[in-house]
């Protein structure tokens, strides 16, 4: 699990490098061409096999582990410590997990499926980008169909934090739980993990958060 976590950490961070250009405030023209940069790298297009590989395994053997912990726990612990004994969000991962994977399915199909598998022109209303350079060859505007969704989509965008918020506690317990299992018990090591794991679980979901609150306040049109 901490290696699979690690390598969806490393996702995030382009992930969401990608997407802050969306605030370029060029109609999008920075993210467009990202994006397209990264759907026409072959390099790439195998690593996002790898990319939905690492999420299936990820997702398996967070549940095996939480029913392995069920399990030997029984019907739970004779006395409740609450959080003295350890965080809400670290006994809640496969709860967090599961909110997670909910809003992966969510937003697969709101914009992977059309990138990957949608005709180019499906989106409306600017669907399509064509570059002088390379008449022949349509692009997704994938920047419109983000304005598209989450434009007045006040209970889309509410999803979407959610989302985010479960993503930020699942990272607080994960980012540090993954070099704790990899054998990272150095005092002064752990506090310095500890210390960037805090700020990564705040600082990647809050500028994630802020794409569909930005869209649906106009901030960016
Ligand atoms: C909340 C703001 C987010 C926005 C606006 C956003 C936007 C996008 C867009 C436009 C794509 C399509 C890229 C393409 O097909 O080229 C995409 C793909 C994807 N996103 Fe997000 N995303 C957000 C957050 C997240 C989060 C928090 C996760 C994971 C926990 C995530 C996981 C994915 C995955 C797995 C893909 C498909 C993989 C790929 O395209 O290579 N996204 N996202």
């Amino acid at each position: 699990m901490a290696l699979t976590g690690l390598f969806l950490i490393s996702f995030l961070v382009v992930h969401v490098g990608l997407n802050a250009c969306i605030w370029a405030n060029d109609n999008g023209e920075m993210f467009n061409k990202a994006a397209q940069f990264m759907g026409d790298t072959i390099v790439v297009r195998i690593m996002e096999v790898g990319l939905f590989i690492g999420f299936i395994i990820h997702i398996i053997q967070g549940y095996v582990l939480e029913s392995k912990n069920l399990g030997r726990r029984g019907k739970g612990y004779k006395i409740n410590l609450a959080n003295k004994g350890s965080k809400w969000y670290s006994r809640t991962m496969g709860l967090l997990g599961t909110l997670l994977l909910l809003f992966l399915i969510m937003h697969i199909n709101h914009f992977w499926i059309h990138s990957r598998l949608g005709d180019v022109g499906s989106i409306q209303p600017l669907s399509e980008v064509i570059y002088p350079s390379n008449p022949n060859k349509h692009y997704h505007n994938l920047y419109a169909l983000m304005i598209e969704t989450f434009s007045g989509q006040l209970l889309v965008v509410t999803l979407y934090v959610v989302g985010c918020i479960s993503l930020a506690y699942h990272l607080l317990h994960g980012f540090q739980s993954a070099f704790r299992t990899l054998g990272l018990h150095n005092r002064k090591y752990l506090g310095i993990v500890r210390g960037l794991g805090i700020g990564f679980s705040i600082l990647v979901p809050l500028t994630f958060a802020m794409m569909p609150v930005s869209i649906y306040l106009k901030w960016i049109e």
